[in-house]
């Protein structure tokens, strides 16, 4: 598990040139320990910007961030994204062991318990070729969490499957995060996604502030049929409406 502290946190693109665009403003939060936090907003709103600022991939401009691991090592992180980047011409299996460090036995042994998991233990011989998109996004999930990450980074793992693969994924997700003990922050445009699977919804507004932080408080495992989450799914969708409604009168008159 981690600790993950962002202050006073703000992004801008091409500083000092012409094309300046600030895209994150003065975001500050702090996760900790098997916490399930969901970064959510509109398209555009800068959350893959933020994510990739937590991951190292992309500089802030100002503004701290600090994660470790909550024993105070540096922390290891895991990555699920959109599409499931497997290599074609590795097997499920292979692919699994391509991220990590450690190539033995325990490891491998860790990389099919996973794969188990995500019900695939039977397909680790396969080809990404010769599995469906839900399938490869479950080896996706498999092999970030086999790396054992402190945290575990999500960007939109579910937006490119059907709805109904996307409801068993996020199931099984949430089973196996029952089970392993991380601290996630998953980013999607998908309030009712976000309310199924978080402990807390951090929502970004266009411009990238923090519009709200919202705490998501029921019990688990969720399922999308129990009618309290769906109650609470309505709840927070009609609060964002209210933020649609701010950035329209917000928007300079031309
Ligand atoms: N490397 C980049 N250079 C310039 N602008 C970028 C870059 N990456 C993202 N942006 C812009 O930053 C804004 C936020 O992008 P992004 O973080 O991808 O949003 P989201 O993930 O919420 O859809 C968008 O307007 C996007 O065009
Ligand atoms: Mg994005």
């Amino acid at each position: 598990m981690a600790v993950l502290t962002v202050k006073n946190l703000a992004k801008t693109f091409n500083l000092g040139t012409p094309r300046a665009s600030r895209v994150l403003d003065d975001i500050t939060f702090e996760v900790r320990g098997q916490t399930f936090v969901s970064i959510v907003g509109p398209s555009g709103c800068g959350k893959s910007t933020l994510l990739n600022i937590i991951s190292g991939v992309e500089e802030h401009t100002s503004g701290e961030i600090s994660l470790t691991s909550d024993e105070g090592r540096p922390a290891r992180m895991g990555y699920v994204f959109q599409d499931p980047r497997l290599l074609p011409w590795r097997s499920v299996l292979r692919n699994m062991m391509y991220v990590q460090d450690d190539q033995g036995e325990a490891t491998v042994a860790r990389a099919r318990r996973y794969l188990d998991m995500v019900g695939l233990a039977k397909n680790a011989d396969f080809y990404p070729g010769q599995l469906s998109g839900g399938m490869q996004q479950r080896v996706g999930i498999a092999r970030a969490f086999a790396v054992e990450p402190d945290l575990l980074l999500m960007d939109e793992p579910f937006s490119h499957l059907d709805a109904i693969t996307a409801r068993g994924l996020r199931a099984q997700l949430q089973d196996i995060w029952a089970q392993s003990k991380k601290t996630v922050v998953f980013v999607t445009h998908d309030v009712v996604e976000a309310v199924e699977l978080s402990d807390r919804i951090i929502v970004l507004q266009p411009g990238g502030r923090i519009y709200e932080d919202i705490g998501i408080d029921l019990p688990r495992p969720r399922r999308q049929t129990d009618p309290t989450v769906a109650t609470l799914q309505a709840e927070v969708l009609a609060r964002l409406e209210a933020m649609k409604e701010l950035g329209r009168t917000t928007e300079p008159v031309a």
